[in-house]
């Protein structure tokens, strides 16, 4: 299972929101996996690909937004993902028959998550922390 601590979180509200949610998608994914219900993962990992990108297109309207200066940089880097979205989709399909595709996926999945997702946006924390700062003030 895995668990957004404190020091993931951009305490920016609806992005760590979503972060959220996406974590909790790959905790029922992990769950139907160790339940011995690979079938159900396909589903779950559509549901995950769909909600990440959302989520990263809301993330660079927001960055734009605010002014970050690196945000073609962050789109570059959400585009470069989805290489590995459609080996999960693959590696999900196969979940419910093949233990190797099951924990391949459990694998690729929660690193994707904490890597390529959460640890990725610690590049631009700073800046919308300052932001929203200033904003208060
Ligand atoms: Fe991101
Ligand atoms: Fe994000």
């Amino acid at each position: 299972m895995v668990e957004l601590t404190s020091s993931f979180m951009l305490d920016y509200e609806t992005l760590d929101r979503d972060h959220q949610r996406l974590a909790d998608i790959v905790n029922l994914i992990v769950g139907a996996i160790d339940g011995d219900e690979g079938e159900k993962c396909e589903d779950l990992v559509i549901d995950f690909v769909k909600s990440a990108k959302a989520h990263f297109a809301k993330e660079e309207a927001l960055l734009a937004k605010v002014g970050f200066p690196n945000v073609k940089r962050h789109h570059d880097h959400h585009e470069s993902l989805n290489f590995k979205m459609e080996h999960l989709i693959e590696f999900a399909k196969n979940a419910g028959d093949n233990k190797l595709a099951r924990d391949s996926l459990r694998k690729e999945l929660v690193f994707f998550l904490m890597d390529d997702i959460i640890t990725a946006d610690m590049d631009f924390k700073n800046f919308i922390e300052k932001k929203s700062n200033a904003e208060k003030t």
